[in-house]
């Protein structure tokens, strides 16, 4: 079975090639640079740049998985089955991507598997990974993205329950914010644990929302690291936060970055471990999305080990958005004997919700 997977959810085209469980091509266009300019993504100049860079994307996919045919074309005889990321998302992104993939279906008479996309964070955990090697079930998942902060919990494939969610901002969506006060360049995340390599991170005590049960906020957090920088260079709270970047020397920024990371890896952490506690039975944690690539993560993830559960992350290159994910999903739906979604009928909506 090969299948054809295609991501536009945010500001990367991605496309990749699935053979049976081998990965032969995945390519991923990112639109970071642009966007570093602006500090975020603009969604109506995300949607041009996907419809730009869509058909080189597939076409060079097609090209690396060797299926061109002698006269250069692509051999649509060879691809089974095309998958795509059909919500959540920018609306606009979203567009791109779905329409270009009901359109090769309906073209090339395939069947189209419209898969979600914190399904697929989820699924990069499979990526390249033999069956013996692959997390077991029941998993607790921490989908942790630029939109997204969610423990879901899942008996088997296929099957999901989301058992806690951010009240307000991503996790992901902070890094950000905080990056964005310590004058750092975006995305947040990569540039803050990389200052914070270099910062104590007990410079700084920052809170922890006090929240019952599974969920989790990171407004709150956002505006203690605020306050605390603008206590750190002496002004009031109704200094303009663009302008505190000018006043911070690099140990500052440094401190601060690593004393956010600590608070922000502990607040995740906390509540992964209480649903393992209270589901009991949990054979494996998963992490996803673009912030489980954050090493601090990752290390204290591992600490997790010691409760009896074995802990999986995603190879970096598969944590933030790409279509090898895609592809992955879309090869465990098909193996449970999910039906694909009619290309003429595939409706978006850019609603956070998971099957
Ligand atoms: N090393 C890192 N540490 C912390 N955060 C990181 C790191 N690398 C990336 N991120 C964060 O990951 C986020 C992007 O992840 P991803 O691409 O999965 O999100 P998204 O696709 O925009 O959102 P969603 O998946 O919820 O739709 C950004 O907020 C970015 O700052
Ligand atoms: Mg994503």
């Amino acid at each position: 079975m090969r299948i054809l997977a295609i991501e536009s959810s945010c500001d990367e085209t991605a496309a990749a090639v699935l053979d049976g469980a081998e990965l032969r091509a995945n390519v991923v266009v990112s639109q970071i640079d642009m966007f570093k300019a602006y500090g975020g993504v603009i969604p109506e100049v995300a949607a041009r740049s996907h419809l730009e860079a869509i058909l080189p994307v597939i076409d060079k996919a097609l090209l690396d998985a060797g299926l061109k045919t002698a006269e250069g074309k692509n051999d649509w005889e060879k691809i089974d089955a095309v998958a795509v990321t059909h919500t959540p998302g920018l609306l606009g992104s979203l567009l791109i991507g779905t329409l270009t993939a009901r359109t090769l279906a309906i073209l090339h008479e395939k069947p189209l598997y419209a898969v979600h996309h914190l399904k697929s964070h989820i699924y990069a955990n499979w990526i390249g990974v033999s069956e013996a090697e692959a997390p077991e079930f029941p998993l607790v998942a921490l989908v942790v993205s630029g939109g997204h902060t969610q423990i879901i919990y899942m008996p088997n494939h296929n099957q999901f329950e989301i058992i806690g969610t951010t009240l307000d901002d991503a996790v992901g969506e902070c890094f950000d914010k905080v990056a964005k006060i310590l004058g750092l360049p975006y995305p947040g995340g990569p540039a803050i644990a990389k200052a914070a390599e270099k910062g104590d991170a007990e410079k700084y005590k920052l809170p922890h929302p006090q929240i019952e049960g599974l969920d989790f906020s990171f407004s709150g957090l956002k505006t203690a690291v605020l306050r605390a920088v603008q206590k750190e260079v002496g002004v009031g709270i109704d200094f303009p936060s663009h302008e505190l970047r000018e006043r911070l020397n690099t140990q500052q920024v440094a401190d601060v970055a690593a004393s956010f990371q600590k608070t922000a890896v502990e607040i995740l952490m906390e509540k992964v471990r209480k649903a393992v506690r209270e589901r009991g039975e949990v054979k494996s944690v998963v992490l996803a999305g673009g912030v489980s690539a954050n090493q601090a993560l990752r290390e204290a993830a591992k600490e997790l080990e010691r409760e009896g559960v074995r802990i999986y992350v995603p190879e970096k290159q598969y944590a933030g958005d790409n279509a090898a994910m895609v592809a992955e999903a879309a090869r465990f739906e098909i193996q449970a004997g999910v039906e694909p979604t009619d290309p003429r009928k595939l409706n978006i909506s850019p609603r956070s919700v998971i099957y």
